[in-house]
This record gives structure tokens, C-alpha cells and sequence, in this order.
């Protein structure tokens, strides 16, 4: 990889910054999370971007003296170009890049998303393609095929809700705050995922949805099964939360095994903040044993949005093309990089 490398991650809610070592060793990692959101049950954008402000300078000091390291030290600066909340990514990108060129050190914008992709690497560096990924997170579901390094293949994708947002909005349909995912996760462990038999949206193995999902039906469902139901116990709302977890879980490993089963990937990554749910990370490995599968997960710190994914990015990307134009800026539609989109 060769270079030093400072990463800023400021897409969404998360002011995190990491310093990766030439050799791709992490040498310290920074993640601010941002409470404030916690009141409004949902990230309010206006005040993610405050937040971010307030943050990003002593996050990067922080970043760096942990590693030990000075500014004139780095070798290059990565920063999260988009997708992402705009004024969010404005605060990060715009810093990096004026730290990178009063520096003149050479800078890179990544893709949000590829450094998801990517982010199984800093554990797994040897990891070569092809490999079959999972992203899932609070804007994104996908399915993506790395048929060879920055070749992307994206096999499907949610058509309205993200996995992520479903645990959102449903943990906030019971009043469990936010973020959500956590919150559902832990009511789960003491409920019985059998209680009720929510819907498994599109599974349909062969048409042009196969790879698609939604997950927009099933929070209705919950909707309904609450209607129904009026004022819940807190078993039932254990019992809710372990029958919703186990509906999007069926859905993304089932839709992860047919795609293995299709184009015959050994090898199957994670990533995302959906990423860290123990059930949806033992229901792949189990179910994937079948297929002698290698079912690989990021540690929680590098699921969630980080800064340590995003310098890894950088640096190969900054080997592959050079360093962005200083003439880009934050977009919350950036393309992504490589990816062909399948048509069914
Ligand atoms: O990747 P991420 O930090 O941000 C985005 O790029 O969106 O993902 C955040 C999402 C939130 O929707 C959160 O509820 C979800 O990841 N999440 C979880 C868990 N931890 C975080 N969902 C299910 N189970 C978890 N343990
Ligand atoms: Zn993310």
C-alpha cells in the first residue's frame, strides 16, 4: 500500500478518523458517535452536521496522536466523498481536503459504499476476489459481487427500506429509541422468533426480484400486528422483536445462499452496521456450512460507519487512479465506482 494514511468519515451520524500504517495497520481509530439524535427516535441532518463540526478537528488530533504520529508525517488523506447526508459529508470532506492541501499532501474521496466493501480487508488483508458481498446498513441493502479488484458486480438491492432502517423504524414503533438495531437485537435474545409469522418478502428464487428486497411490507406488518394487539407486555415486545429479527434475517441469508448457489462464491463478506447482529452472523455461518462456505465479518468497530475503512479505501484507490481533482466536492449520488447493475 506503501503510504500513511489519515482517514475522515463524516457521511451520516459518525464522526470517526483513523490512521492506517503502510501496511495497512490500523494505528489508531477515533469514532464520535453522536447522541443528540437519541431525542428525536431518528439522525436529524441539520444536527448532524453541527455535530460533526464541533467534532472533526479534535477527532483528527486525537486520531493522530494516538498513532503516535504529526501531520507532516501523512502520506496521504482519504475522506468519504458521498453517498451520505450532504451537510454531513460537506464537514468531513471539506476538512480533509483543506488539511491535504495546505499540506500538500496527496488526497483521495471515497466511496462510502466501497469502503464498506472494503472494510473486511483490515482484518483480512490477504483476502483476494472474487467475493460475494452483503452490505447492510441504515440507507443501503445490496448484494454485490467483487468479480476482481474495483470490479463490482451488483447483483440486487432493496427497493424501498434499507435492512437497517427497518430495525430503526420498528424499534421505534416500540418505543426502544435509537439507533434501533441494537435495541431489537437485545429485546430479541429473550423473545421467541416463532410468536408471529411475519412475511418473507420476495423470495421468489427465480424472477427479475430474485436478488431485490423490501423490507417496507414487513415494518406494515409490524404496524398491524401492534393495531391488533394494543398495549404491549414486555415479553410480547421481547417476542416482536425476535419474530421481525428473524423475518429480515430468513430474507438476506436466503437471498446471500441463492446467490452462492448461483454463481458458486466460496467466500462470502459483510458489511454495514447490520453487520454486527449475532443472529444474522450465525444464521449465515450456519446456514453457509453447507456450502463449505468462508463467511467472513468485520470486527463491530469496522460494521459501523469508520474512518478505518475509509483510509483503507484511499490507499487503494490513490494506488489504482491517483489522487481526486481538487476541483470535486461532497455529493450525496456519487457514483459508485465499478459497479455494473445486473438486469434480471
Ligand atoms: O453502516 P451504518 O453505521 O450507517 C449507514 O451507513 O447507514 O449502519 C447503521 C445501521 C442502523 O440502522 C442501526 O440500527 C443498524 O445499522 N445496526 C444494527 C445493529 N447495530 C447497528 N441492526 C441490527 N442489529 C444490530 N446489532
Ligand atoms: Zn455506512
Amino acid at each position: 500500500m506503501g503510504r500513511l494514511t489519515l482517514g475522515v468519515e463524516t457521511s451520516c451520524d459518525e464522526t470517526s478518523v483513523a490512521v492506517l500504517d503502510p501496511q495497512g495497520t490500523l494505528r489508531s481509530h477515533v469514532i464520535a458517535s453522536q447522541d443528540v439524535h437519541e431525542l428525536f427516535g431518528g439522525v436529524v441532518p441539520e444536527l448532524a452536521a453541527r455535530a460533526h463540526l464541533v467534532r472533526i478537528i479534535p477527532a483528527m488530533s486525537a486520531a493522530l496522536s494516538r498513532a503516535g504520529v504529526t501531520l507532516r508525517d501523512l502520506e496521504l488523506i482519504g475522506a468519504t466523498q458521498g453517498p451520505g447526508l450532504i451537510g454531513s459529508l460537506l464537514v468531513g470532506f471539506s476538512a480533509a481536503k483543506a488539511l491535504a492541501a495546505g499540506l500538500g499532501t496527496p488526497f483521495v474521496g471515497v466511496h462510502h459504499l466501497e469502503a464498506h466493501l472494503h472494510s473486511v480487508l483490515l482484518e483480512h488483508p490477504s483476502l483476494t476476489p472474487p467475493w460475494l458481498s452483503l452490505i447492510v446498513s441504515g440507507g443501503h441493502t445490496m448484494l454485490v459481487r467483487v468479480e476482481d479488484w474495483g470490479m463490482y458486480q451488483l447483483l440486487g438491492e432493496t427497493r424501498d427500506d434499507a435492512a437497517g432502517e427497518a430495525f430503526d423504524k420498528v424499534a421505534s414503533l416500540l418505543g426502544l429509541g435509537y439507533p434501533g438495531g441494537p435495541a431489537v437485537e437485545e429485546r430479541a435474545e429473550k423473545g421467541d422468533p416463532r410468536s408471529v409469522d411475519f412475511p418473507r418478502p420476495m423470495l421468489d428464487r427465480r424472477g427479475p426480484a430474485r436478488y431485490a428486497f423490501s423490507f417496507s411490507g414487513l415494518k406494515t406488518a409490524v404496524v398491524e400486528e401492534l393495531k391488533r394487539r394494543g398495549r404491549l407486555g414486555p415479553e410480547e415486545v421481547d417476542d416482536l422483536c425476535a419474530a421481525f429479527q428473524a423475518a429480515v434475517v430468513d430474507v438476506l441469508v436466503a437471498k446471500t445462499l441463492a446467490a452462492v448457489e448461483e454463481f458458486g462464491n466460496r467466500v462470502v463478506c459483510l458489511g454495514g452496521g447490520v453487520a454486527r447482529n449475532r443472529t444474522l452472523r450465525e444464521a449465515l455461518r450456519r446456514e453457509g456450512s453447507g456450502f463449505r462456505l468462508e463467511v467472513i465479518v468485520p470486527g463491530v468497530e469496522f460494521c459501523t460507519d469508520n474512518g478505518a475503512m475509509v483510509a483503507r479505501t484511499a490507499q487503494y484507490r490513490f494506488e489504482r487512479d491517483g489522487s481526486t481533482s481538487w476541483e470535486a466536492t461532497a455529493d450525496p449520488s456519487l457514483p459508485f465506482p465499478g459497479l455494473v447493475k445486473v438486469e434480471w
